[in-house]
């Protein structure tokens, strides 16, 4: 088999309280396993089966047969999975440190404008998506998606998301998806895998101030 479900970051118990492992084992264990164990089963002899996971997501996107759709949808909600689990950690939350802190005071104003705007982001996403914090074209922006697009179909590079599927917080949270986004930014942000993400991706090119 080509992809494998990536084993979580941390013990499935070690976002609790604010992310039970009851959520994490079906989330990861189940939800995640899915998306992987039904790519695996659609690419199986397509051709698609050599290529990585970001250029299966890249050739289906947009591709309105039935079946590349279906393989563009797990492709891509293995990956905005792995890159979800990869957003957090048990130490996590509080604020970025520098540069990160002062790249995002430039384009947002400050930290609390930043949390405000994507909590906006998350909450109005109407159904299943994602909040994310993105780079685009060298510019930060906080933007929302549908269902399982993730940000590299409009060329984007991703820093943070947050799944805002029911299945992210239903247990948890029941229906208060408001809840567990400000729990997400003040406990669980893993902030220096974020700035990893983003000095990675200045080398290329300097931020621009903006925001949307
Ligand atoms: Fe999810």
């Amino acid at each position: 088999m080509p992809f494998e479900l990536p084993p979580l970051p941390y013990e499935v118990d070690a976002l609790e309280p604010h992310m039970s492992a009851q959520t994490l084992k079906y989330h990861h264990g189940e939800h995640h396993r899915a998306y992987v164990d039904k790519l695996n089963e659609l690419i199986h002899g397509t051709g698609l089966d050599a290529r990585s996971l970001e250029t299966i997501i890249l050739r289906t996107a947009g591709d309105d047969r039935k079946t590349q759709r279906k393989i563009f949808n797990n492709a891509a909600q293995a990956w905005n999975h792995a890159f979800f689990w990869d957003c957090m950690s048990p130490k996590g939350g509080g604020a970025p440190a520098r540069p990160l802190a002062r790249q995002m005071d430039k384009v947002f104003g400050d930290f609390d404008k930043f949390k405000g705007l994507f909590k906006k982001s998350a909450t109005g996403q109407f159904g299943s998506g994602y909040a994310w914090l993105v780079l685009d074209g060298g510019m930060l922006k906080v933007r929302s998606s549908a269902n399982a697009m993730p940000p590299m179909v409009e060329g984007q590079t991703a820093l943070l998301g947050c799944d805002v599927w029911e299945h992210a917080y239903y247990l948890d949270y029941r229906n208060r998806r408001a809840d567990f986004v400000d729990v997400f930014l003040d406990e669980l942000v893993n902030w220096e895998v974020v700035a990893m993400r983003l000095e990675s991706q200045l080398a290329q090119r300097p931020v621009r101030l903006a925001m949307r």
